[in-house]
């Protein structure tokens, strides 16, 4: 049973409905965060002193493995506005708490495009600087101005640069050195105003190609590629409400020329993009799907049907489960093509 008092603290609370693939565990303590001062009224509560933290958004890209012994902060801050422009931009705030798609969304309303790439990833605002989302030819890093959070030891507030979050693909400080020191609360973005359609991907190439568009022809505005990307996401991804998933599972893994010219001789379809730096990166998808892993399962952990990449809980997985099946892909990847895959979400 879970119990809630005047400060909104919950001892047991059930945390199925707040990670995406509906592992079912509890927090010791949870806190619904509205407001910013109720963010350090929990952070000083004497009932989570000393205890570990975890804050949460969307739970989009969390595998938890057990009961979370510490106090699990559940960020529901609202609120999103045009903050000011540029000669080149226009800077759009959104509170950490707003849903990432909805707020892609209401920005092409406000006839700002340059999220439209982004369409349709799961999770909330404040979670996108965290792992750099990126899909179909855009990072979320590309479009960042700042951020704001609350230093969680000192209770004060801080103002990020891209700089500061030091960017990387899948990667920022705050999967780094800034692990459980900060909490987000809200992010700005800038749009650039000399817009162009980003629309090379090759899927979304394809399903812009179907719907009359054309790289040499009639060019897509924001609200095609939007309404693409949402179609191929539908088509390819699991819903993370109908089959619990957090998204890619691992990381396309980065190889050296080396290693890939050696791989490439014995694979010569192996899906692969080379590198600003000489290296080279390859599908993990097109790797496990290679090792038979398509539509496999182990227990009530799965491997999606439509997208290797992506670990499924077909029903009542659980968060050791869906790690023990990750491990035998690691290995049967490892063993097959000599590359180390490394896991994407964070697991607790
Ligand atoms: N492929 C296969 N079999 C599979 C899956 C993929 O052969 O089961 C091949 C595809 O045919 C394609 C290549 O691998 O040639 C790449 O596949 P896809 O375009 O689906 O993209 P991905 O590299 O597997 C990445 C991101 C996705 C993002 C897509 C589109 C990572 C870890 N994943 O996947 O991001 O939506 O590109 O940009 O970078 C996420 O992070 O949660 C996520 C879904």
């Amino acid at each position: 049973m879970s119990r809630t008092d005047s400060t909104g603290f919950v001892a047991g609370y059930p945390l199925k409905a707040h990670n995406t693939f509906g592992l079912d565990v509890r927090a010791q303590w949870a806190c619904r965060i509205e407001r910013e001062t109720q963010l350090m009224a929990a952070v000083r509560d004497p009932r989570a002193a000393g205890l570990p933290r975890l804050v949460l958004g969307g739970g989009s890209n969390v595998v938890l493995t057990g009961d979370f012994a510490g106090l699990v902060l559940l960020v529901a801050l609202r609120g999103r506005r045009v903050v000011g422009e540029d000669a080149d931009a226009v800077y759009v705030e959104a509170a950490a708490g707003e849903p990432w798609h909805e707020f892609v969304a209401w920005t092409l309303k406000q006839g700002l495009p340059g999220l439209e790439n982004l369409a349709l990833i799961p999770g909330t605002v404040g979670a996108a600087p965290i792992q750099n989302i990126g899909a179909y030819g855009l990072e979320m890093c590309e479009r960042f101005a700042s951020l704001r959070a609350v230093e969680l030891a000192s209770g004060e507030t801080v103002e990020l640069d891209a700089h500061d979050c030091a960017f990387g693909y899948r990667d920022s400080f705050f999967k780094r050195e800034g692990r459980n020191r900060l909490v987000i609360t809200s992010v700005t973005f800038r749009l650039p105003k000399a817009w162009q359609p980003r629309a090379g991907y090759a899927d979304l190439a394809r399903e812009l190609a179907s719907n009359g568009y054309a790289a040499n022809g009639k060019q897509p505005d924001a609200q095609a590629i939007f309404d693409a990307v949402v179609a191929v996401r539908r088509a390819k991804l699991p819903d993370p409400l109908e089959l619990g998933n957090a998204g890619s599972f691992f990381k396309n893994p980065v190889v050296s020329a080396e290693q890939f010219k050696a791989l490439k001789k014995r694979q010569p379809d192996v899906v692969s993009y080379a590198q600003p730096d000489g290296r080279v990166k390859l599908a993990a998808g097109w790797l496990i799907d290679r090792c038979g892993w398509k539509g496999r399962a182990m227990g009530a952990a799965g491997v999606h049907e439509r997208q290797a990449l992506v670990l499924v809980n077909r029903g009542g997985a659980s968060g050791a489960e869906v790690l023990a099946l990750a491990r035998a892909i690691q290995h049967d990847v490892l063993v097959r093509f000599g590359v180390e895959l490394e896991i994407e979400p964070v697991c607790l």
